[in-house]
């Protein structure tokens, strides 16, 4: 480390935070923050070249660490922090080559994230983006007994695809609503977990018995494009799709032609392919309640993962084994 053990280790902060967690993270390291905001690694290695050294990178999605961006990297780094509990924009491989340690913020969202969750899955049900535009559009014309007839959620079957920290908050607050949990993950949980639910073991399984299905997974191999025509076929007609995952674990041609059909009645996304692109196809349509990856986007979520990254990098520094190492 650039300034030997003890001393405060140098933090270059490649990504945009809110003022708490910038203050945070200043009381904690000697902090760099990034000024060029297209290309904060360019500018992370010329000021390197310069004689600046970095032992830790502190960044989020906006700044993709591939494998070429990892390799040229300064050699003074040794950590990368992303302020993110998703590690896609990660190349494992090239941190572990380049002997990284990579810290990310598992937990500390995932009220947030589940709260969103249910949000979109309540939208999507009770029709919000039609109801929103005909008051908004000065449509409405007063109450009337077929006016935008949703669905109720009490009673029916939600399916959760990957119950990890966020899809058992999830889960706790859809039976709270009255539904019943299915889940599916590569193992089941242990019989007395107090989510409980019923385990299927293929995804297939799951849809074709969920009347909602939420996408609360990593994006992996195994999973990207999982949401696919071949999936969507075995889903029970007039499911509803929430996705608080990532945008590439759903193939968006199968989703909106099913969208289009009433295969699938209606989605709730948080997410996007290729954001900050959304496929325009999904603005033509009403039974879609979408919002712009606003999951973890509440204070006590900004707050809590600036202190769990602070709190990993300050335990790594010190030897300790922390709860939030990725890699
Ligand atoms: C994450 O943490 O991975 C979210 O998608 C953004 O907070």
């Amino acid at each position: 480390m650039s300034e030997g053990r003890g001393k405060r280790l140098s933090v270059f902060v490649a990504s945009t935070f809110i003022d708490e967690v910038r203050i945070e993270l200043a009381a904690a390291f000697d902090v760099t923050l990034a000024t060029r905001g297209g290309d904060p690694v360019g500018e992370l290695v010329e000021r390197s070249d310069r004689g600046e050294a970095f032992d830790v990178i502190v960044f989020s999605l906006d700044v993709p660490m591939g494998g070429d961006v990892i390799r040229s990297l300064p050699a003074d780094v040794r950590a990368l922090a992303t302020y993110s509990v998703g590690t896609d924009h990660i190349d494992f491989e090239a941190a572990k080559e380049r002997g990284l340690a990579v810290f990310n913020t598992p937990g500390v969202l995932a009220d947030s994230v589940a709260e969103n969750a249910i949000f979109l899955m309540l939208g999507a049900a009770r029709r919000a983006t039609e109801s929103i535009e005909l008051l908004r559009g000065g449509e409405w014309a007063g109450w009337n007994p077929t006016q935008l007839v949703g669905v109720q959620l009490a009673g029916r079957t939600l399916g959760i695809l990957g119950l990890g920290d966020i899809g058992e908050r999830i889960a706790m607050r859809a039976r709270a609503l009255g539904m019943e949990i299915l889940y599916c993950n590569r193992h089941p949980l242990p019989a007395d977990h107090p989510v409980g639910g019923g385990y299927r073991s293929t995804v297939g399984e799951l849809v074709s018995e969920s009347d909602v299905l939420i996408l609360a997974c990593p994006s992996t191999e195994e999973t990207r494009g999982i949401v696919d025509d071949a999936l969507l076929s075995q889903s029970k007609a007039g499911m509803i799709l929430v996705n608080i995952a990532r945008g590439d674990v759903v193939d968006d041609d199968a989703l909106i032609g099913a969208l289009q059909s009433g295969h699938v009645w209606a989605a709730g996304l948080d997410v996007f392919a290729g954001e900050p692109r959304v496929d325009p196809r999904y603005f033509g349509l009403p039974n879609v309640f979408m919002v712009p990856h606003i999951g973890s986007s509440t204070i006590e979520a900004r707050l809590g993962m600036g202190r769990i990254l602070i709190d990993g990098i300050i335990g790594w520094k010190a030897g300790r084994d922390v709860t939030n190492r990725a890699g």
